[in-house]
């Protein structure tokens, strides 16, 4: 596949992008600046190259969104024509600056370019952990998946799959107003407990 990834540049979009390209995928990294983009794209193994977040976004066949949340909306408004039809996959935590559990973030961006296909993933995974899908107790860990386009999402689950997580279809895009909220908790028990951003949450299916 063609994978972009918009906010390729920084810490989850580098771990990811490094990830697919394992994988065999086409990778490009979009920026603001392509020249950086391209600097950190020639630091990763595989078919990775770099370029604008216009670049990363046309002809992608899934675009990922790693840019903060903040800027989020207004990236996505920008590149709304190149989007249509396109699975975006939304990594985006909100951290409070919406209303938690009245709106997801995925849903604030699926409103501003309803045209695009939306899966949220990601959420509940650390930066750290995305070369380390089995963790140090030999535990498959989970990607917490939220979809309404159910074949969007099955090439999403299918993707993180073939990346060695265990992806957890969590059912519609609403259930992700849930998802954002279980990231703010993830984050103080991984600092209670001295996890140093390698935590996670499991789900334990009764089988
Ligand atoms: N860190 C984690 O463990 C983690 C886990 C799950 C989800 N997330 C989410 O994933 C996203 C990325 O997190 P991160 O930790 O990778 O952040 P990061 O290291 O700060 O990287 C974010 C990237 O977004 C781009 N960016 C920054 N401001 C922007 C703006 N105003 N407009 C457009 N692009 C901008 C930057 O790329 P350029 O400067 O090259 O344009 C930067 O490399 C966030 O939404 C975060 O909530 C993070």
């Amino acid at each position: 596949m063609k994978i972009g990834i918009l906010g390729g540049t920084g810490r989850m979009g580098r771990g990811l992008a490094a990830s697919y390209a394992r994988r065999g995928h086409a990778i490009c990294l979009g920026s603001r600046s392509a020249d950086q983009a391209g600097t950190v794209a020639s630091g990763i193994e595989g078919e990775v190259r770099g370029g604008s977040l216009v670049d990363a976004a046309r002809d992608s066949d899934l675009l990922v969104l790693a840019v903060p949340f903040g800027a989020a909306e207004e990236t996505v408004r920008t590149l709304a024509d190149v989007l249509a039809d396109t699975i975006v996959v939304d990594i985006t935590n909100p951290f409070g600056a919406i209303t938690p559990g009245r709106i997801a973030a995925v849903e604030v961006h699926a409103n501003a370019v309803p045209t695009a296909r939306w899966v949220a993933a990601y959420k509940t995974t650390f930066w750290k952990t995305l070369d380390q899908p089995v963790n140090s107790a030999g535990v498959t860990r989970d990607v917490l998946v939220c979809c309404d386009d159910r074949q969007a999402g099955k090439t999403v689950m299918d993707l993180i799959a073939s990346t060695g997580f265990h992806p957890v279809d969590c059912g519609s895009l609403e259930n992700a107003r849930v998802v954002d909220l279980m990231v703010p908790l993830m984050l103080e028990l991984d600092e209670r407990y001295h996890c140093e951003c390698a935590s996670g949450w499991n789900f334990l299916a009764a089988h």
